[in-house]
């Protein structure tokens, strides 16, 4: 099973839905937008952060395959990359990461020109741009608040990428700009104590967390093969 694993993992892609929309994972992936979308019929929950407690629990690829599938759907969506550690969102859409938010903050280029448009996802989306030391000063500057303001007014659903919970203090800055947070949970990644010590963490910033997200989970299908899977669950967390 272990070796099976490997292999899916060495050929995924991060846009699934868009390889192989009728896959099960893109079924799973609807679910969790139908779920969004009724978290936010009054236009409270536009902004979302999407983190977790370890890295590599799947962050980036659920935005980017949420994003492709709003876009479906005709949804203004833009994907904002926050990770300012680790960014990845260039490999997605397969560009260099130039012309991101420092180097808006910094003056170097317009909001315009930072914002950029993926032909082949359909969706709006902005890089980290040049790697930067001050990366709280970033967070918690008026320039990027504002900014985030401008895109609530331009879009249906702001998805932002962020670091993971137990490294480092950047989710719970982010968690400020936004108006809740969906957590990632990879299968058999984090223990249970670690996921709970790091739910903890963002309720104790006063965070609005919306649901959780099982990512990666292996689960066996007809045939006796198996598959990735996303598993959305809203409502209230225990910790
Ligand atoms: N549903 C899935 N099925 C198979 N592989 C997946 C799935 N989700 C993520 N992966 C793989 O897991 C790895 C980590 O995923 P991803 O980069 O999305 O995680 P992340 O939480 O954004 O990581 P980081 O914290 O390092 O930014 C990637 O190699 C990705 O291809
Ligand atoms: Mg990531």
């Amino acid at each position: 099973m272990f070796g099976f694993k490997k292999e899916l993992e060495e050929n995924y892609e991060y846009v699934v839905a868009k390889e192989k929309p009728f896959s099960y994972t893109t079924e799973c992936i609807q679910k969790v937008i139908a779920n969004m979308e009724m978290t936010n019929v009054d236009q409270k929950n536009k902004i979302i952060q999407f983190t977790s407690s370890l890295s590599g629990e799947g962050k980036t690829t659920i935005i980017s395959n949420i994003a492709y599938l709003m876009s479906r759907k005709n949804k203004k969506v833009i994907v904002v990359d926050l990770d300012l550690r680790k960014p990845k969102m260039q490999r997605v859409f397969d560009v260099p990461n130039r012309h991101g938010l420092t180097d808006y903050l910094k003056g170097n280029i317009t909001q315009d020109e930072m914002i950029r448009h993926s032909l082949s996802h359909g969706v709006d989306y902005i890089l980290t741009g040049e790697q930067t030391n001050a990366i709280i000063n970033v967070l918690e500057s008026q320039k990027l608040k504002d900014l985030i303001s401008t895109l609530r007014l331009a879009y249906d659903y702001i998805l932002i990428d962020s670091p993971p919970v137990i490294a480092v203090s950047d989710p719970l800055y982010i968690s400020r700009l936004v108006d809740g947070i969906l957590f990632c949970v990879a299968d058999k990644r984090a223990s249970k104590p670690l996921v709970k010590e790091a739910v903890q963490t963002v309720q104790r910033a006063n965070s609005n967390i919306l649901g959780m997200l099982m990512t990666r989970s292996i689960v066996m299908e007809k045939g006796y093969r198996y598959r990735y899977e996303y598993v959305y669950n809203y409502g209230k967390i225990s910790t």
